[in-house]
Parts: C-alpha cells; structure tokens; sequence
C-alpha cells in the first residue's frame, strides 16, 4: 500500500499543476503533525514556492484550498499563520489504510535502492573475548541491517573482523611457550587472552621477546605452515566462540570477509596512490598529507619496514568492495574514536575520485553505573556474561509477576525479555551520546524500556484471547473511529512507515525505539479510557479489537527492527 503522505502529495500534486501549468512541480512535502491544531498533516508548500511563483503564499494556500481536486482522503483543509496549509484526513481513508496494516507490505519505490548497502559492523579482533564495546557495534548494525532490508534495499551484513597484525606473532610465541592445553580446552579464547597478556608482562623484563615474536609474524607472513596453522586456528575458535554471542543475539551476516582477506591487495593500493601522486615518501614511509583545512593528521600507508596498517587495509577493502558489488552505500559502524581514521579514509576516497556514498554511524562509549559488575572481571565485561546476568534479573522479575507460569515458558520469556532489554538500552539512546547502563532501568516494565513494549504487546495479545474467551471469534476488518484516543492511535500507527525511512536516513535506530514507546502511550491512552471488552455495540467492540491488533502488530514489527523478539504473555 502507498504511504499516506505520498496518497495526500498525489492530490495536491494533481491541484497545484492544475492551477500552475507553467512549472512542473514534482514533489509537495507531506508531514505528520503529531498535534490536532494543525490539522493531521501539514504542508509549507506555499511559503517555499511564494518566490517562485511570485505570489503570496496565504493568496497560493488559498488557491490551493479553491481548486483542491475531487477525493476520498482530505476531509478539509486550513490555513494557517503565514500560510500552511493544515490537512485533515477522512476517518474512513484512516480505517481503510490501518485495515491494511500487516495484509500489505508498504510501497517504498520512490526511493532510490538501486545496488548493495554494506554495511560492515561488529568487527571483533580476534583472540580476545566480545566484551561490551563489541555490544554497541553489533547491534546498532544490525538493527541498521533490519531497517534498510525493511525498506527494500539489498543489504550485505560484513563483519570485517581483525584477524590480522602483530598480535599474532605475540600469540604464536605464547601458545608455544605458556600454553595451558586444559584450559585451552574448555575456554580457548579466554586462555589465548592470557597468553597474550603473559606475553606483554614478560616482554617488559626480556625484551627479546619482542624480537621473537616478530620473526613469527613474518613467518606466518611468509606463510609458514605451521604459524599458518595455528593463525588459522585462533581465527576458528574465536569465530566459534562469537557465533555462540551472535546466535544468542539473533545476528547473522552474509560475508566474514576480515583484514587478512584484503592483505594481497595492498601493494597495489599503494601502487594506485603512487600513480595517482597521492602518497609521498616521508622518512622512508609512505604518507598520505591533507590539505590544512582538512585538518586532519597525515596517514602513514606503509611503514618503513614496508609493513601496511589499518588505513591501507581499508582502502583496499573499498577497492575491493567497488569490484565486487554495485555499492549503493557502505556503512561503517565502530565507536567514536575512529572518527579521524574514517574521515583520513573518506578525504582518500575522495582524491582517488572513488564517490560512492559512505557514512561513519558512530557511538559513544558505554560504561556500567553499578560498579559491582564491572569490577568484579576487571574492566573487560564477557557480552556473554553481560547477557546471562540480563536473563538471570528478567527471570527474578518474570517469576514475581507470573509465578504460575510453567518452567519452561518462564525461562523463554526471561530470555526474550532479558536480551531485548540489553538490546534496547542501546538502541533506544541517541547512538552518539555516552550510555550508562543500569540494571533497574534497563529491565523496568514502566517507561521507554523494552520489558515495557514487550508488556503492551503481550496486553494486546491477551485482550485478544479475553475476547475469544467471551465469543467473539471474527473481529471482522471494519474501523469505526469514534474517540479522540482511537484516532489519535490510528494516526500514529500510520507513521510507522516514514519513521523507517527517517532512521534510514540518519541511521539512527532510536527514531524507530521512540516511535515504538510514543506509539504504546498512545495505546494505554487509548485502552484506558475505553473499557474495550464491555462495549455493548458490537460493531464497535471489534473495531476497538482490530485497532488494538494492528497496533500489536506494529509494535511487533517496530521492535522486530530492532532486533527485539516478543512474546504472547509476561
Ligand atoms: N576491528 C576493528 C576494531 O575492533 C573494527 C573494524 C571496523 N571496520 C573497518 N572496516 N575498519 O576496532
């Protein structure tokens, strides 16, 4: 189904060229109001036209009011101050469109889709645990990942992991020398992340250690059977160990495509800058300069010792991109601290004239308030650990609230509640902003949490069963907007669309978590003041049902965005 604003621009798209015929308009900006005064949509399609047209714009709104074409949606229209124009819109052109809700997929052809958005996210280094930075990384990329696919766009989920770089060598010397096989056994990247650790300690007392490690990593470079072996190995149990946190997560990705990957493409990406006169010799490194106002540090390419470093395997990794896909966009999501590695990056691209369209989505950094957790294993929190102690507290609450439940079904919901809750501290937070993660406030059933939304949404679902329990089977699919509440509702559910695209836009997945927590007031405004099960009108009874099931089915797919999962009863 079309969206309702593009509905409403094809009327006054019809009227205005009806009225002007001398320019071709090809576009009215259409917009939700969220404020019964002006109207349930608006437009400034006069005032931003007045100097075109050379007219005033109230005398432009007016002729638009005058000639508005015949049709089933306005209802009436205003002006308003300097010249909006307030739209009303039909209750039966409202119903008809919520009626459709979940029967028909939304069009969104009028947005450019053409290619692949990758979008390269998570992104851990091997050999060392997924601790709570990774947390931010995966999940805003996958909720990013949901919301373009949502839109239609192919995407191509990369996880461009760091499998790559001295901390191999390093590895390589501590497996041979300090391994325990046992605890390797049963936690191989926990004993790999102490090995590396007993590398650095004594590597302060016998710097020779240094020494020994990188002649490993040229072996291994040189491609040294055995230190390719064992490099292979670090790679499969850590990869082991992320798929058990990404299954958990409910994250997956199309390609796994690490730095390692992109390693023989890089003499030719320093080939390629030397042709093109972009890279400078500078104390036998290879240097990329920026013009002042750029400000931003030169970028080392290649080192003296002829080693390639991050910036030259990201190069490569677009290059590489550009040959293999028809790139629509990339997205890169990392924390805030490689805000100058991708700007360096980008001004790159940009002198290579290499122009497809790339945004840095980064975080800020999130940090525990309840400090017990967060010391207890040093500074580095397992996101496994992290997501059992969610599971454990839901548990706690779900066995308080419902404790006739069966074991089963309260484990299930205690893990569907407690991995949204983590999921949503996040993902509801302007991305950029610190977070600071309380436990009480992640998991509370009251404000924008996602326990809360679980909770509407199992409301929704039980006023249903309650329904069916009383004889009502069929809620039919007729809408009858009546109270101020409903409308409000149904005016609301109807924006779910366009807020997607807003969150696309910007990347931004806590658009879509503030439409979701805005959208479930609205409901309990709604079901409040409506004591839906005891209507005695019929008709009216299952229209307040069948509101109540869309709505229950948008919030659904809202947090389904956001990687949220939901369940019937809690
Ligand atoms: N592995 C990096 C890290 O943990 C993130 C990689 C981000 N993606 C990229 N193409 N640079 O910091």
């Amino acid at each position: 189904m079309r969206l309702i604003e593009k509905e409403i621009e094809g009327i006054f798209l019809n009227t205005i060229k009806n009225i002007y015929k001398e320019v071709d308009f090809e576009s009215v900006q259409i917009q939700a109001t969220n404020n019964e005064k002006f109207g349930d949509y608006q437009t400034n399609f006069a005032m931003v036209n007045s100097k075109l047209l050379k007219l005033n714009p109230r005398s432009i709104a007016q002729s638009i009011l005058d000639n508005l074409e015949m049709n089933d949606i306005i209802e009436k229209l205003e002006i308003a101050g300097p010249g909006f124009i307030n739209i009303f819109v039909k209750n039966e052109f409202l119903s008809e469109k919520i009626v459709k809700i979940g029967e028909e997929n939304f069009e969104f052809d009028f947005i450019d889709r053409k290619g692949d958005v990758i979008i390269d996210y998570s992104s851990p280094n091997i050999a060392k645990r997924m601790h709570i930075g990774h947390l931010r990384s995966t999940v805003i990329g996958d909720s990013i990942k949901r919301i373009y696919k949502y839109l239609g766009y192919n995407v191509v989920a990369d996880n461009h992991i760091g499998d790559w770089g001295t901390q191999f060598g390093k590895l390589i010397v501590g497996y041979n020398n300090w391994l325990n096989q046992e605890a390797y056994g049963k936690e191989a990247i926990e004993e790999l992340e102490r090995i590396y650790v007993e590398f650095s300690n004594r590597a302060e007392e016998n710097p020779e250690l240094e020494d020994l490690a990188r002649e490993e990593l040229v072996k291994l470079q040189q491609g040294d059977e055995k230190n390719s072996t064992l490099w292979k190995e670090f790679i499969r149990v850590s990869l082991d160990e992320y798929e058990k946190v990404y299954n958990r997560l409910d994250i997956s990705f199309d390609t796994y495509n690490g730095e390692s990957f992109y390693n023989d493409m890089m003499p030719g990406i320093i080939d390629l800058l030397k042709e093109k006169n972009i890279v400078k010799e500078d104390q036998g490194a290879q240097v990329i300069f920026f013009d002042e106002k750029d400000n931003l540090h030169p970028c080392i390419v290649q080192k003296k010792d002829g080693a390639f470093l991050y910036a030259t395997s990201d190069l490569a990794t677009i290059k590489y991109r550009k040959e293999n896909y028809d790139i629509n966009k990339i997205v890169y999501v990392t924390d805030e601290r490689q805000q100058d590695h991708f700007r360096q990056i980008f001004k790159i691209t940009e002198m290579l004239e290499w122009n497809e369209e790339k945004s840095h989505v980064w975080f800020g950094i999130m940090r525990f308030a309840d400090g017990i957790f967060s010391s207890r294993k040093g500074n580095v929190i397992k996101l496994t650990d992290l997501l059992d102690e969610a599971v454990k507290r839901a548990y706690e609450i779900v066995n308080i609230k419902n404790p006739t439940l069966s074991e089963e079904e309260k484990s299930n919901i205690a893990e569907v509640v407690g991995v949204g809750a983590v999921k949503y501290a996040d993902l509801s937070q302007n991305r950029q902003s610190a977070i600071i993660f309380e436990w009480d406030k992640i998991l509370s059933f009251e404000g924008n949490t996602s326990p809360y939304l679980q909770y509407v949404y199992a409301r929704v679902q039980s006023l249903l069963k309650k329904a069916k329990e009383q004889g009502i089977e069929d809620i039919g699919n007729k809408l009858n907007l009546i109270e101020a509440s409903e409308r409000n509702l149904a005016l609301s559910l109807l924006q779910f669309p366009t807020i997607v695209i807003s969150a696309a836009n910007s990347n931004k997945p806590n658009l879509v978590a503030d439409y979701i927590f805005e959208t479930a007031k609205k409901f309990n405004t709604f079901y409040n003041a409506i004591p839906i099960l005891k209507e005695e009108n019929q008709e009216l009874l299952k229209s307040r049902l069948l509101l109540a099931k869309k709505t229950g089915k948008v919030i659904k797919d809202g947090l389904e965005l956001l990687g949220i999962k939901t369940v019937n009863r809690m």
